[in-house]
C-alpha cells in the first residue's frame, strides 16, 4: 500500500479519482462530487492511502490538513492561530481495512509535512480518540454541540492562543 499527496488540483487530475469518489462516497455515506470536495478546502493536502489488488485499485482511507478558516477559528475563540496550526478532517478508513495501523500510517504522514495540527472529534468516538491520542493529539478544550460535546485535540498545546 502506498500514500499519494494531493493539492486540489492534482487530486483532480489523478488517476486514482475515480476509486477516490468511491471512497469518500464511503466516508460521507452519499454520492460525492470530487471537485466539490476539493472547492471544501482549495488550501488543502490530500493524503490517500491506495491498495492495488486484482479488483483493481481501491483507495484504502484518507485525510486532509487545511488552514483554520475564520467561521471555526471564531468558534473555538482561537486568536491568530491559523498561520501556525493546520487542521485535520476526513479522517476514514474503509471498514474491512480498520485496525491494522493504517489510519496511524497516514497520519504519521501528515505529521510529518505538518507538525502543528489541530482537529475536532466527538468525545464518544473511541477508535478516533485512541488513533489521535497515539499519534500525538492531546486534548486541549471541550464545545457542546446540541446534546454531545466535541473535543478539540492538537499537537502543540503551546501554539493555541484563545481570544480574551
Ligand atoms: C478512526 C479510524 C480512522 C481508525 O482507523 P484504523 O485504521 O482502524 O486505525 P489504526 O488501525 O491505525 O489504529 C490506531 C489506534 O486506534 C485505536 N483503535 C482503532 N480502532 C479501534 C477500535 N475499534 N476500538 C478501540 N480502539 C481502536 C487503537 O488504539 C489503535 O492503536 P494500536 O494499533 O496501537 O492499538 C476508523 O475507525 C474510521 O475510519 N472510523 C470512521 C470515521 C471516523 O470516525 N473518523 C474520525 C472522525 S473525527
Amino acid at each position: 500500500m502506498k500514500i499519494y499527496v494531493y493539492d486540489s488540483n492534482s487530486l483532480l487530475e489523478s488517476e486514482f479519482a475515480p476509486a477516490i469518489i468511491k471512497c469518500l462516497s464511503l466516508m460521507r455515506g452519499t454520492s460525492v462530487d470530487l471537485k466539490k470536495y476539493v472547492d471544501e478546502v482549495t488550501d488543502g493536502e490530500y493524503y490517500f492511502l491506495m491498495d492495488n489488488t486484482d479488483k483493481g485499485d481501491i483507495c484504502v482511507g484518507c485525510m486532509r490538513y487545511s488552514t483554520i478558516d475564520k467561521n471555526l477559528a471564531n468558534m473555538l475563540r482561537l486568536n491568530k492561530t491559523s498561520n501556525v496550526i493546520k487542521l485535520v478532517s476526513s479522517v476514514f478508513i474503509r471498514k474491512e481495512y480498520r485496525k491494522n495501523g493504517n489510519a496511524k500510517r497516514i497520519m504519521k504522514a501528515v505529521y510529518t509535512a505538518q507538525p502543528k495540527l489541530l482537529l475536532e472529534v466527538l468525545y464518544d468516538n473511541t477508535p478516533a480518540l485512541k488513533l489521535y491520542f497515539k499519534s500525538g493529539f492531546r486534548p486541549i478544550d471541550r464545545r457542546k454541540l446540541k446534546d454531545t460535546y466535541i473535543v478539540l485535540m492538537s499537537t502543540c498545546e503551546t501554539c493555541i492562543r484563545y481570544k480574551k
